[in-house]
């Protein structure tokens, strides 16, 4: 069982970050193989909407995009953690949403898996707002679905806290930490 972490936000050892972690420790506590990965130390160009994935199902541009199809590929299971940024998940999660357009193209042009279906893939979203509003997650937890609907992967959760501004607000508050350890043992269990 692999188990794939996308850290979203650009604030290291945040909020987000701490949550993620947890998720991470708890699926390795029942013995899957995790790594996580840093959107914020990558490289990579927004989708620039050439087109070019509608004939080939690839997307042309050899950056640091490539490693994370490749990660998905292997994925069993995969987990988004973005804090909320103008309402939305960050700049980096969102260039990388739309950077999977290339497997939008596999599925509902080339008429092709969006990824190899030889393994049954489940998606978790982790998330932090630091207001506290009515539908505060709401945008991203549209967005977030709608990439896992369309690359077909089982959409197994979510960690949402909102109330949660300033760098590791998160372990003011134990519980929701040991929450998401839980919740990466169970990600795995099921
Ligand atoms: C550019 C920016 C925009 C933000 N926009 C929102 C927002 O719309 N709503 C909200 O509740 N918090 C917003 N926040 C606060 C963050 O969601 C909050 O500080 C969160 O704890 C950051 O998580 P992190 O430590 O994982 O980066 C924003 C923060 C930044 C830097």
């Amino acid at each position: 069982m692999k188990v794939l972490g996308i850290a979203g936000s650009p604030r290291r050892g945040g909020n987000t970050d701490l949550l993620l972690a947890e998720v991470i420790k708890g699926a390795a506590s029942k013995g899957a193989e995790t790594k996580t990965i840093v959107l914020n130390d990558l490289h990579f160009i927004a989708c620039q909407h050439c087109d070019a994935c509608l004939k080939k199902g690839k997307c042309k541009y050899q950056d640091d995009m490539q490693m994370i199809y490749n990660e998905f590929e292997q994925a069993d299971r995969i987990v988004l953690a973005s804090p909320i940024q103008f309402t939305g998940v960050t700049a980096q999660m969102k260039a990388m949403i739309d950077r999977c357009q290339c497997l939008w193209a596999r599925k509902y042009v080339l008429k092709i898996p969006p990824l190899s279906n030889e393994r049954q893939r489940k998606g978790f979203f982790i998330s932090v707002g630091g207001r506290r509003v009515a539908n505060l997650f709401q945008p991203a937890l549209i967005m977030v679905k709608t990439l896992f609907r369309i690359l077909d992967i089982d959409y197994a959760g979510e960690l949402l806290f909102s109330g949660m501004d300033e760098k590791g607000a998160i372990t003011k508050h134990p519980d929701t930490l040991y929450q998401a350890f839980l919740a990466g043992q169970k990600l795995v269990e099921e």
